[in-house]
Formats: C-alpha cells, structure tokens, sequence
C-alpha cells in the first residue's frame, strides 16, 4: 500500500511512523487508519525495526484527533465502525512485539492522545498538549481512551479530564505519569532517538517478554502475573542473549544481541 498520510522510514534497526497531514494537524480520517494498520503490518511482519517511534509532522501538532470534518457524513453506525476500527488499530500497534515510543511534539488531543496511550511510553516536548476534548463537540472518546486514561492516571483523573475535555500541558501530564520524559521542543527527536537506539541494541526476547508481561499482567492478579513473569523469565534464560549477555559481563566487554 502507498501511504498518503503517514510516512514509514526503518532505519539502523528503528522505525519512524510520522502522522503527515500538517495542515489539519495530522487529523485521523479512515483513510490515515488504514495506512497506520498497513504500517504496523509491516514492522510486525518485516522484523527489520526492533524499536518503533511515532510522531507527528510540523512544528504544531502530533496528532490533533479524529477528523472533524469526516464527522458531519457519518450517521450512528459510521461513527461505531469508524470507532472500532481505530481500536482494532490501536490493539495492533499496542501489541506490536517491540518498544513503541510516542514522541509527543505537540497536540496530542482526542485520537492523537489515544495513539500516544497505545505506545509503551510517551516522551513529550514542552510545547506539547494532551487531552480528550470530545465533550466539546458532545460525543466521548472512542479510540480507548476511557479505559487507557483510566489505567494510566486513575479514573477520577480520567474521568475529569474526558468530562472537563481540560488540555493539559507536558508538565502536567509528567506529574500524572502519562508522559514518562519531557524534553525542551528541540531536544526531543534527538533524545527519543538515543533512547529508540539504545533499545534498539538490547535483546528482542527480553524486550518482548517485558512488554508482553507488564501488559498482561495489567488485566490479572497480582499471582497470575507473576507466574506469567515466572515463566517468560525462564523462556529468556534459554535465548541466546542470556547466554550473551551473562558471557559478555565475565569478558568485561559490551553483549552484542541478536
Ligand atoms: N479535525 C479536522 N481538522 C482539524 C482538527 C481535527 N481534529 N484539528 C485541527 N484541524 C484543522 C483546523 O480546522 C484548521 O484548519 P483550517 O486552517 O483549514 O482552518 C487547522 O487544522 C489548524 O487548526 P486551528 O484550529 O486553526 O489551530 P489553533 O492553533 O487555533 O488550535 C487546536 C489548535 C488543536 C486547539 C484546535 O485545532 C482544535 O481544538 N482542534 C480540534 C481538537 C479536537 O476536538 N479533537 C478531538 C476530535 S474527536
């Protein structure tokens, strides 16, 4: 599939997907869905990125939200569909079987703080801007941002920024644990690279098996989830990093993964 919409570069190991309609702030039509399902079909199928990040194109935004100007053409069911394919995309990129980093440059409203919430951290510029500003236009949000805020930040907190539809800015979302770094605006590519390199060169098993456990652990009890780590602590120990790893460390040299 050619993407109009987003680009997709792979490079040295790290995957680059950038939301790319800056004139309306890199707004989500059905048409941007498709490409971002094609392009994660590709990372989990292609096994060339080990890292992905995703951001936005311009200075302004990283993702804006749903299209608004899609909405007056949709009826109730449109809407649901539109709904349920955003999630089963965002399901997808959630579950891709390596790091995702959302690298947050500036508005990342509605939909946009969906996507940032289905990556495995976010890094934010001191510019950017989060919220589900729905409300304001007398819907809620539908790409999982109820139930992701809700797990991030506490449902009081969630509730109140979907009710209130509130923008809040980096700190603000630092300080709720949504965001994990904020960097000043021009030190934020940068930065979201050194660290999407420096995963990039740790071992795929053990960077799985974390995202895997930490994400399935989430939905069960504490007992459940431990047996789940139990058991992907002991699948590592037989990898070929394990072995790498702990001979690098008695040769005093740095491991090289595969
Ligand atoms: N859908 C469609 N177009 C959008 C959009 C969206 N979600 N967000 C921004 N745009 C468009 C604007 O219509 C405008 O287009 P125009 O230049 O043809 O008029 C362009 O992007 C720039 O946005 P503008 O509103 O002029 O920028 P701003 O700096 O004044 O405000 C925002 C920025 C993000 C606060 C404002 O655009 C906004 O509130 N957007 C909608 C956010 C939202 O409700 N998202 C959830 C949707 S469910």
């Amino acid at each position: 599939m050619a993407y109009e919409n987003i680009l997709l570069e792979i490079k040295d190991g790290v995957g680059v997907l950038t939301f790319n309609r800056p004139k309306v702030l890199n707004a989500l039509n059905p048409q941007t869905l498709e490409e971002v399902g094609d392009a994660v079909g590709r990372i989990a199928d292609g096994g060339e990125a080990r890292v992905l990040v995703v951001t936005g194109a311009g200075e302004k935004a990283f993702v804006a939200g749903a299209d608004i100007g899609e909405f007056p053409s949709m009826d109730s069911l449109k809407a649901r569909d539109f709904a349920r394919k955003g999630q089963e995309v965002f399901f997808r990129l959630e579950r891709l079987p390596l790091p995702v980093i959302a690298c947050v440059n500036g508005f990342a409203l509605g939909g946009g703080c969906e996507i940032a919430m289905s990556c495995d951290f976010i890094y934010a510029s001191e510019k950017a801007k989060f919220g589900q500003p729905e409300i304001n236009l007398g819907i809620i949000p539908g790409f999982g941002g109820t139930q992701r805020l809700a797990r991030l930040v506490g449902r009081a907190k969630a509730k109140e920024l979907c009710m209130t539809g509130e923008m809040i800015d980096a700190q603000q979302a630092l300080l709720l644990g949504l965001a994990t770094k904020v960097f000043p605006a021009e030190a934020l590519v940068d930065e979201t690279m050194k660290t999407a390199r420096a995963l990039a060169a740790k071992g795929r098993t053990a960077l799985e098996a974390i995202k895997r456990v930490v994400d399935c652990g989430m939905d069960v009890d504490l007992k459940t989830g431990c047996a789940l780590e139990a058991e992907a602590f002991g699948v590592c120990f037989a990898s070929p990093d394990a072995k790498e790893g702990a001979t690098a460390f008695l040769e005093k040299r740095k491991p090289k993964f595969l």
